[in-house]
């Protein structure tokens, strides 16, 4: 299938490691320019030399903490400056501190909503202009299967994933119009470096077994299988669906909707 987004600009912001990283992948392989932020220069750098192994493609790198609006900003008036306007933009970031109710504090709360909730509204916001100047853009945000299943022990990324949702949602509402789609894809267990060192400690095999055994397809997803989703979400093809959260989860949710 052709998703007819070769040359178009891609941002995805936390794209140095797992699933974003192989979200920039796979839609280099599709012909989109792609710009990644993360905050660490090094993790950048390896991402770029692993891309573009794969794929002749030019990659736009910048240091950013997506918790900070002003670094945000900076980004992607780079990313405008160097490929044009963006097209298709995956909201993506690492994970809230875990923790339960009596363990988290207030800050804690805080630095959540400017890590999972406030990124995404403000990159969204910085690049709606283009889009819709385009009448043609696609938002994707990574988000988890807690937002169908809340999680133990994660209640600060299950409350502001909600919020993520509940935000793509009411968005959809408005940018339809301008040809504009916004789509939250749920990842399932999935094999990145972060999950594979939160299984490397005292009873990690135990716990390793315990996650499979509860998913019927009976194993972790590979990033790319996330990715995939995400790219056909960002396609020309997907040019039908909207406001819809999407889980890529092997089973793992056990709601029938
Ligand atoms: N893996 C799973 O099983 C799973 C399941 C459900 C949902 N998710 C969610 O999916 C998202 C991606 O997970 P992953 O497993 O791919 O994580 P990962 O392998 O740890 O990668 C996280 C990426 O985010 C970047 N990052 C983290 N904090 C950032 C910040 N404040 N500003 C900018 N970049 C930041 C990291 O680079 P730097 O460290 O260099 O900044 C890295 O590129 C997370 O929100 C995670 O909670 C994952």
């Amino acid at each position: 299938m052709n998703f007819e987004i070769a040359g178009k600009t891609a941002v995805v912001t936390a794209g140095s490691l797992g699933i974003g990283k192989a979200t920039a992948l796979s839609l280099a392989k599709e012909g989109a320019n792609v710009a990644i932020c993360g905050r660490d220069e090094g993790n950048l750098a390896a991402a770029v030399q692993d891309i573009q192994s794969q794929v002749d493609v030019n990659i736009f790198t910048s240091v950013v903490d997506v918790s900070d609006a002003s670094q945000i900003q900076r980004f992607i008036s780079e990313v405008q400056g160097e490929f044009g306007a963006v097209s298709i933009l995956v909201n993506n970031a690492g994970g809230p501190k875990v923790g339960n109710y009596q363990t988290v504090d207030s800050q804690d709360w805080v630095d959540a909503y400017h890590l999972t909730l406030r990124s995404a509204v403000t990159t969204t916001e910085l690049v709606l202009d283009d889009m819709k100047r385009a009448q043609w853009g696609r938002i994707v945000n990574i988000s988890s299967f807690s937002i169908k299943q809340p999680i133990p022990e994660i209640l600060l990324s299950n409350v502001m994933r909600m919020g993520v949702q509940g935000w793509a949602k009411s968005l959809s509402l408005d940018i339809g119009a301008y040809g504009i789609t916004i789509n939250t894809v749920c990842p399932g267990w999935t094999l990145t470096d972060r999950v594979k060192s939160m299984l490397s400690g005292t009873d990690g095999d135990k716990r390793q077994q315990a996650i499979i055994d509860d998913i019927p397809l009976g194993r972790f997803a590979y990033p790319d299988e996330i990715a995939s989703m995400v790219t056909f979400l960002a396609s020309q093809q997907a040019s039908y669906i909207t406001g819809t959260a999407i889980p890529v989860d092997g089973g793992v949710i056990k709601g029938s909707l």
